[in-house]
């Protein structure tokens, strides 16, 4: 969703901040701007559309601000409040444009705020929220920036994420946080804050997180925290781990068929070291569990949103397959509001590439005060669910950028194998069984790497069903949640209508839309239950649909009678999610590619969804 970078240092600042943003773009926006202050001035240009306009208006803009300044800060919007215009587009100044700010979150009292200015004669001129806090922090401002940001922010309730600046106090940058993330890299002889470690990368890996209710202050002389209340807070200092190069997309065409071909090295990050061939089981030092804490547990319950939910799905059924503890997954908004029941013995697992998933934080929270032990699958180091829960597992999967989420869902599904593994191995799995799950978690790598290598072969099958305007996707069992997963990736990216269906389940009511130009994908690979599904699928035949069958190797009768064939390497049930969504990955993006959409960054779209 939205995003923020700010720069005070030595170098051209409208230059790293419109770059910053470039490298934000993947999270999804429909407007951007940037302001910079020089020589006492303060010029903001802003854009409704891509960064590249933004640019071309920065470049255009003449102004001398823009071009000799040293300080500044910029944002790109996801519309919440108010239409896409330049009107609602950040920066935002106060009336007396004086102070300029950017704002991610929701400013939930804005209304009220908003007609208490305006009874001091103070206009807002946006739909937005986020500018009634500009011009709230220029009323309260008495000679000194930090101090007016901390009065503001008391009267404000809801979610920020914020940096302002003003020409009474120039050389100074002010950043705060609550609920939406804020990271400041500490360059040389430079500062940057951002809302996303991707648009610090470049400049310096050293990086400190910002807690909520912080705010720190930016100078010649460095960086300054405080609490709201003005005592100091220290914040440690990490190095972001990302490889250089890693935020790019280096030859391919887009993020996600980079980070569908990265697959295999990613997953071989997520399992490195985790692997305990000798007592065959896992070695999650991040959940801080000992053997005796994992066979309390009396209860697994995964929470999370699309992707990240579909991974705890495959989560969930290994879980209780393999150690016979009761595993649940829920929608993280629906876990959060139902007032769920919650007991000491219960182990929340929390899902979440980016770790900044409003739902999601939310049920940990929820969780939390319900006394569970809550734990974080992330893949963003420092990311606020990952800080909050504590303890957890880092994916290690570099950063994702494309917006459909595609080597996070295999890393997570990947480690919650590793979960079931470990909590298995404290009650009936028994060591050699275990060993075996090591084998086969260790291949997973090749296995995707089998299938990654029909890309030809898929994309002909793609470019055949291009063309249609819905399409379903079938399994059960552990192909059940990919299935709903490669529904998901197919609409997000190339906006075909797409279902995904428990095979079952197609009878009872969607087998009625079923026609000639409406693909079936079949997931009938050798696991239990699969003459069943490849029943359905002869359903479906029967009604005229095209089939596409995902069949296991050596099985290929399995695909007899059907339209198209897609070969997945032979391996377990709890196994095959991964190499089995990898082709419907790749199918969603070829039918996406022929149909000529934005693939890395779909209509409507965010990469971290930080608002409930
Ligand atoms: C789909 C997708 C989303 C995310 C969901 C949760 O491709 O990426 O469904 O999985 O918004 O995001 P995280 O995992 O960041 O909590």
């Amino acid at each position: 969703m939205c995003g923020i970078v700010g720069y005070f240092g030595k170098r051209n600042a409208s230059d790293i901040l419109v770059d910053g943003l470039r490298r934000m773009e993947y999270r999804g926006y429909d407007s951007a701007g940037v302001a910079c202050l020089y020589d006492g001035e303060i010029g903001v240009v802003k854009n409704p559309g891509k960064i590249k306009g933004l640019r071309e208006k920065v470049d255009a803009s003449g102004s001398g601000v823009l071009q000799n300044s040293i300080q500044g800060i910029g944002h790109t919007r996801w519309a919440t409040h108010g239409p896409p215009t330049e009107v609602n587009a950040h920066p935002h100044l106060d009336v007396s444009g004086h102070f300029v700010m950017v704002h991610n979150g929701i400013i939930e009292n804005y209304k009220q705020i908003r007609n208490g200015l305006s009874q001091h004669g103070i206009e807002c001129v946006s739909d937005t929220d986020s500018e009634v806090l500009v011009q709230l922090i220029a009323y309260c401002y008495k000679g000194n920036l930090e101090s007016a940001v901390s009065e503001a922010l008391k009267k404000v309730k809801g979610t920020y994420g914020i940096v302002v600046m003003t020409d009474k106090e120039p050389g100074k940058l002010v950043t705060a946080r609550c609920g939406s993330p804020i990271v400041l890299g500490l360059g040389k002889g430079e500062t940057l804050v951002a809302s996303d470690a991707a648009a610090i990368m470049p400049h310096t890996r050293d990086a400190v997180y910002l807690e909520d209710f912080d705010m720190a202050v930016i100078t010649d002389d460095g960086v300054q925290m405080f609490d709201l209340q003005h005592s100091p807070v220290d914040r440690e200092v990490t190095e972001m781990d990302w490889e250089e190069g890693a935020a790019e997309k280096g030859d391919y065409e887009h993020f996600m068929l980079k980070e569908m071909f990265e697959q295999p090295a990613a997953i071989r990050n997520a399992i490195r070291g985790r692997l305990d061939y000798e007592m065959g089981t896992s070695v999650l030092s991040g959940l801080d569990f000992s053997p005796r804490d994992a066979a309390l547990i009396s209860r697994i319950l995964v929470v999370g949103c699309g992707t990240s939910m579909h991974a705890g799905m495959v989560g969930e059924y290994a879980i209780e397959e393999m150690a016979g503890v009761p595993a649940e997954v829920e929608q993280a908004a629906e876990f959060r509001y139902r007032n769920p029941i919650i007991t000491p013995t219960d182990f929340v697992v929390a899902i979440s590439q980016s770790g900044e998933t409003a739902d999601t934080l939310a049920a940990v929270r929820e969780a939390k005060h319900k006394g569970a032990v809550v734990a974080g699958i992330c893949n963003v180091v420092g990311s606020t669910i990952a800080r909050e829960t504590g303890r957890g597992v880092y994916l290690h999967a570099g950063p994702e950028i494309g917006v459909a989420s595609t080597k996070a869902f295999t890393c997570q599904v990947s480690v919650m194998l590793m979960i079931a593994l470990k909590v298995a191995r404290t009650r009936r799995l028994p060591l050699h069984e275990g060993a075996e799950f090591c084998r086969w978690i260790e291949r997973l790598p090749e296995l995707v790497e089998k299938v990654l290598e029909q890309n030809d072969a898929i994309k002909s099958i793609a470019q055949k069903y291009a063309s249609c305007d819905n399409a379903f996707f079938i399994g059960r069992g552990y192909l059940y949640p990919v299935a709903l997963e490669g529904a998901l990736k197919l609409k997000e990216i190339s906006y075909v209508h797409a279902e995904g269906y428990h095979a079952a389940e197609l009878k009872h009511g969607p087998i009625a839309l079923l026609q000639e130009d409406t693909p079936v994908i079949a997931l009938l690979n050798n696991i239990p239950g699969k003459e069943k599904t490849i029943g359905n699928a002869e359903e479906c035949k029967a009604r005229k649909a095209p089939v596409i069958a995902v069949v296991t190797e050596g099985d290929e009768e399995a695909a007899e009678g059907f339209d198209d064939v897609i070969v997945i390497p032979e391996c377990p049930p709890s196994i095959t999610p991964v190499p089995t969504v990898v082709a419907l990955q790749l199918l969603s993006y070829h039918i996406a590619a022929a149909r000529g959409c934005e693939i890395d960054q779909p209509r409507n779209l965010a990469k971290s969804v930080t608002v409930e």
